[in-house]
């Protein structure tokens, strides 16, 4: 009885975590969407009632929320029959990564790829991911490397990049040898978090003379700056779903400020929602606002924020911004204020209609094609923040599409 009453509070909270979920139009597979939202508001829930027993833990809530998910996120078996991928966990110079190879291999040496998942430098996992980079593993049938690096608010900026770089860096110097991989033909990719550690590892493995150059650049909807959190698309984010949805601009500044000082600070938070970390100096006369040009972003895309504001023109916050400034200005947090892109890989940005940070990923394939790079931008506007990749149980036809445009990228350019 008491199991049954239990069950019956849980599918009542479920299905009001279904019935409240705002659903823009335009949005596609609306109920397979609100299920999925409704799944991680239960899974929210269950973690802050789990954090609220260990008052002294300060990051009961996103270890929880880790252990919540990692429940329903168990990887595939190492072999699968019928599939020529085998997969199993290592270390490339004391990092821990996912391995994916070819079982049958061939002759002559072979590109591979480089994955790093997202989660806003706090969740996340390659297991986790397990499904998602075992598929494109098989359908290129070459080495996928899926990188598990540090995660933020347990370890602070630049933990997670400098983890991604040496995984990759050891990988460039010695896959030719150890997995019969061609590293002039290496491509790196990532969703949200991990697009932004692409984009950070790229320019890093770019100025290291002694490696390759990394082949590709796919980058699936990536952050790539702080500067500005009052973009078109912020503003679009706010307008559709509030506080709600996948990555609602508050969930953003708490990813940030979690992965910058260690904790949710709501005071820093709050100032970087309203982009009072930028001082009126740094706005006037530095190139760097330029890279968040909302003229950048074309017109049709700036149109669907209905109530358009310009950008924010106070005084700012002084002592936040010396405090910030050093991070934010750096292009391991902000790949997109690096003066010069030239000589990055070749690029595929993605980005999605509906999502919060759609811009930066404009921002930065514009700035890559105007350094010279050979990149391609490509919108879904159906598509929300995460489509690609955010459970084992719900699979979206425009994710499937950008992994298959993806896949072909990858095939047609390695
Ligand atoms: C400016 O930022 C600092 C550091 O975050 C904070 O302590 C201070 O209260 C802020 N000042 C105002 C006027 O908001």
């Amino acid at each position: 009885m008491k199991y049954l009453l239990f069950a019956c509070t849980l599918f009542g909270a479920f299905l009001a975590f279904v019935l409240r979920t705002p659903v823009p139009e335009g949005l596609g597979e609306p109920w397979k969407y609100r299920l999925l939202i409704a799944t991680m508001s239960l899974q929210a829930l269950s973690a802050r009632i789990r954090a609220y027993f260990q008052p002294d833990n300060p990051h009961a809530y996103i270890q929880a929320l880790r252990s919540i998910r990692d429940l329903t996120n168990q990887p595939s078996p190492s072999e699968i029959k019928g599939s020529n991928i085998r997969s199993k966990v290592t270390t490339f110079d004391g990092v821990r990564v996912r391995l994916y190879e070819p079982i049958k291999k061939e002759d002559s040496l072979q590109p591979a790829l480089i994955f790093i998942h997202g989660g806003g430098n706090a969740l996340g996992s390659p297991d986790g991911y397990d499904r998602l980079t075992r598929l494109i593993a098989e359908r290129l049938n070459v080495v996928v490397v899926s990188i598990d690096y540090r995660l933020s608010p347990e370890h602070l900026f630049p933990a997670g990049h400098l983890d991604c770089l040496r995984a990759t860096s050891w990988f460039l110097r010695n896959a030719d040898q150890d997995f019969s991989v061609d590293t002039s033909r290496v491509a790196i990719s990532g969703d949200s978090a991990g697009g932004h550690l692409s984009a950070t590892v790229s320019q890093a493995i770019h100025d290291d003379q002694t490696l390759p150059n990394l082949k590709l650049q796919i980058l699936i909807y990536p952050v790539t700056q702080s500067l500005d959190l009052l973009t078109p698309s912020y503003q679009k984010y706010d307008q559709d779903f509030g506080d709600e949805g996948v990555l609602p601009r508050k969930r953003v500044a708490a990813f940030t400020s979690m992965h910058h000082l260690g904790r949710s600070d709501p005071l820093y938070m709050q100032q970087i929602l309203s982009n009072e970390h930028i001082i009126e100096e740094f706005r006037l006369n530095s190139p760097y606002l330029r890279y968040v040009d909302h003229d950048v972003i074309p017109t049709e895309l700036r149109k669907e924020t209905r109530l358009y504001l310009p950008p924010r023109q106070g005084p700012g916050n002084e002592s936040l911004w010396n405090q910030i400034k050093g991070t934010y200005l750096d292009p391991r947090w902000s790949p997109l204020l690096r003066e010069d892109l030239s000589g990055l890989p070749q690029a595929f940005v993605t980005t999605c209609g509906f999502d919060s940070i759609r811009d930066d990923g404009i921002f930065y394939a514009k700035r890559l094609e105007a350094a010279g790079v050979k990149t391609k931008w490509k919108h879904y506007p159906s598509a929300f923040h995460g489509v690609m990749f955010l459970s084992n149980f719900f699979w979206f036809q425009v994710g499937e599409e950008m992994t298959k445009d993806m896949v072909e990228f990858i095939q047609n350019n390695i």
